[in-house]
């Protein structure tokens, strides 16, 4: 039985906030954002869209660009920390939008790491053969959790969802999935996180005004824990499988910030074969590699056989290297 990546998709809803828009709402300034980030524009939902209206049509786009029904599909995962509301999951939303017949539906949180989260549980499942068809989500509608008063925050995040459709195939000679180092630290979740309004901390308006639904995070450190996380990953998925650096055609780090990326590119010593996109979308938390095989993909820069290391870490302390074989 081979596994293969069968389809990419991705959705970015259609208005964009620059950094000149940002120059208007915060003290800040475009050379200040591009020179500390490289991001020079993100994507932001209206009102009334929702986490699963992004992640419905990424699944769509993917499915289409597989050529499979949604018929076909017997597990969807949805990796997002903007859920439509806390139950039922996002992916159950999914599946009703885009007439999934009736299987196994979960969303995964892991926050930025979510989608190498799910690519790691999708793959155990297909290759133990309880699922033949996954749809894997990365979606999120971060504008709803950021602080638009905050200039350390807001000027990072966008709104997106990217997919991937996963298949055991018996006539595919090979496996998506070449081997991971996927892992988590809570004693560092402090850096990074959303602090209401879960169990730990219920919604009262006094939290509303702090803005305590809204991301907050200490900046420098996680830049620091990014860029050792990301790197070590690498480093020990390509000795687990024995494949040299110079063998990978495409790294794609999780799309953060333009310098985290260049850290851990010059710690691997592969920085032309870096994909970025940081700068047109911001950091889209679990869509940002999605979108990025996506556009390889539609744009014909993946061959059958080519490697590709992907890496992530986010809220949690989360991480995950996985190498893919296209
Ligand atoms: C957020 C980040 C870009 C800030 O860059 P930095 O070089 O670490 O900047 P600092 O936080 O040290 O702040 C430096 C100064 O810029 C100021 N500043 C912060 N945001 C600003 C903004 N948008 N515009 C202008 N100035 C800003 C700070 O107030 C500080 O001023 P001070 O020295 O007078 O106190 C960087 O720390 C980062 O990318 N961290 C990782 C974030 C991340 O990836 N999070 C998502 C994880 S999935």
């Amino acid at each position: 039985m081979g596994f293969r990546i069968a389809g990419t998709g991705h959705y970015v809803p259609d208005r964009i906030l620059t950094n000149a828009d940002l120059e208007k709402m915060v003290e800040t300034s475009d050379e200040w954002i591009v020179t500390r980030t490289g991001i020079r524009e993100r994507h932001i939902a209206d009102p009334e869209t929702a986490t699963s209206d992004l992640a419905a049509e990424a699944g769509r786009r993917a499915l289409q660009n597989a050529g499979i029904e949604p018929g076909d599909v017997d597990l969807v995962i949805v990796s997002t920390i903007t859920p439509d509301m806390p139950t039922p999951s996002t992916a159950t939303v999914v599946q009703r939008k885009l007439g999934i017949p009736p299987c196994m539906c979960f969303d995964v949180e892991a926050a930025c790491t979510g989608l190498l989260y799910g690519l790691d549980i999708a793959h155990a499942l297909l290759s133990s053969g309880q699922r033949r068809t996954a749809l894997l989500i990365g979606g999120d509608k971060l504008s709803c959790v950021t602080n638009w008063t905050d200039r350390s925050t807001c000027v990072l995040f966008g709104d997106a969802a990217s997919s991937l459709v996963l298949q055991a195939d018996p006539a595919f000679d090979g496996d998506f999935y070449v081997g991971a180092e996927v892992g988590a630290d809570g004693r560092d979740a402090d850096f990074l996180k959303i602090p209401g309004f879960g169990s730990a901390c219920p919604p009262t308006a006094e939290g509303v005004a702090q803005h305590l639904n809204c991301i907050t995070m200490n900046g420098p450190k996680t830049y620091q824990m990014a860029v050792t996380a990301m790197s070590q990953a690498c480093k020990k998925v390509l000795e687990k499988t024995g494949v040299r650096a110079d063998q990978i055609r495409w790294a794609i780090p999780h799309q953060a910030n333009d310098r985290i990326i260049s850290a851990v590119a010059a710690r691997l010593g592969i920085s032309e074969r870096i994909y970025r996109n940081v700068s047109r979308f911001g950091n889209t938390s679990s869509a940002s590699i999605g979108i990025c095989l996506d556009e390889l993909n539609r744009s014909g820069q993946l061959q059958k056989g080519d490697l590709i290391l992907t890496a992530a870490f986010g809220a949690g302390l989360t991480w995950a290297a996985e190498l893919l074989r296209w």
